[in-house]
């Protein structure tokens, strides 16, 4: 093994194992009716600094994933390992440490994830009181820091407002301020600026990327957005239907991509939409297919264009690494298939 891989095996901050995400149905909300099988089978190591995108069409798992490494959802099956320990085995208390200093969250909508109720000031203090911080200067102390750090300066013009008194960007940042606050390893950003004006999206990418830079945090960044991609992450995994289908550097799938999705969602982003972000709102052709009664096989197989048939349909995919550190779920790379 080369000494580049002992010290990244060495990094690995969390490790998903087969990890299962499924929600019960209920007819009428008594009797059981499937289950939604929102993240099915997913494997990856995040290691300590490194920006991780996650990209796929909306309702294919990306949020159930990252709640449930926020320790917000219960594997249904396979683990989360928090620098080898299975979250499973955490108590009321762990959890709550494991939540509330050693992950941060960043929403989607800011103004929905502040309580209306409370001043910035609270807002940030909270998370501290929870954390055991007892002396009021200390809060004080760190409250200021945060502050500065997101760029919510003089701080004293901002503590004492409410949520609503502020434009988006800023409460963007009070929530980037509030995930920050207790020094977390992780920080999961779900679609942090498709809720903001164009004309602050860069400015809090940067942010977001100044700071994992200087904290050396591990970040997974969920977007439609793929233009931000190469500048926010070093690697990017593509989630189709609650799995992952490629997990890569971004520079080698977006100049190699190997599975069919991947290859149909690049097509699709060739046209900047009318905020000049790239997603692909669009494409592929066709429409996902359900959670609930997912296809056999390949779960792209009904709208992939090289579909193999009797093989597709019926066998699932494996990861093959297609080059070194890029891997695909894909029959057409695997000569291990039972035609
Ligand atoms: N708490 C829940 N109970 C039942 N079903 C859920 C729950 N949370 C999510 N789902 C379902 O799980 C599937 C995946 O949802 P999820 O929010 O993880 O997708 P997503 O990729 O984040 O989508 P989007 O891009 O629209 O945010 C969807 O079918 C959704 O309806
Ligand atoms: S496994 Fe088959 S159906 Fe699935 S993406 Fe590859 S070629 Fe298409
Ligand atoms: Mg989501």
């Amino acid at each position: 093994m080369s000494a580049e891989l002992k010290q990244e095996e060495k990094d690995i901050l969390v490790s998903v194992r087969d990890l299962h995400v499924w929600f019960e149905l209920r007819r009428w909300g008594f009797s059981h009716a499937g289950y939604v099988r929102a993240v099915d089978g997913v494997s990856f190591d995040l290691h300590a600094g490194e920006a991780v995108a996650v990209v796929g069409e909306s309702g294919c798992g990306k949020s159930s994933l990252m709640r449930a490494i926020l320790g917000l959802h219960k594997p249904t099956k396979g683990s989360i390992l928090f620098n080898g320990e299975d979250l499973a085995e955490y108590d009321v208390a762990k959890m709550r440490w494991y939540h509330n200093t050693q992950v941060g969250y960043v929403q989607q909508d800011p103004f929905g994830a502040l309580p209306p109720f409370m001043t910035i000031q609270r807002i940030l203090e909270e998370p501290l009181i929870v954390g055991g911080v007892r002396s009021a200067e200390e809060r004080e102390a760190r409250v200021q820091k945060v502050m500065e750090e997101v760029r919510l300066i003089p701080a004293r013009d901002f503590l004492p407002k409410y949520p609503h008194m502020l434009s988006g960007g800023q409460q963007q940042r009070v929530v980037i301020a509030r995930a920050m606050i207790m020094g977390p390893k992780v920080l999961v950003a779900d679609e942090p600026v498709s809720m903001l004006d164009a004309s602050v999206r860069v400015e809090i990418l940067k942010l977001l990327r100044g700071l994992q830079e200087k904290h050396n945090l591990a970040v997974i960044y969920i977007t439609h957005d793929l233009s931000t991609v190469s500048y926010f992450s070093e690697r990017i995994f593509v989630m189709y239907a609650g799995n992952l289908v490629e997990k890569s550097k971004v520079r080698s799938l977006l100049n190699n991509p190997g599975h069919p999705y991947t290859m149909a969602l690049l097509t699709g982003t060739s046209e900047p939409d009318a905020n000049n972000a790239k997603t692909f709102k669009e494409l592929p052709p066709g429409e996902p297919p359900s959670l609930v009664n997912p296809p056999a096989g390949c779960r792209f197989h009904p709208r992939c264009s090289r579909v193999i048939a009797g093989v597709c349909d019926a066998q699932i995919p494996v990861d093959i690494e297609i080059e070194p550190r890029h891997q695909v779920a894909c029959w057409l790379y695997n000569n291990a298939r039972a035609d």
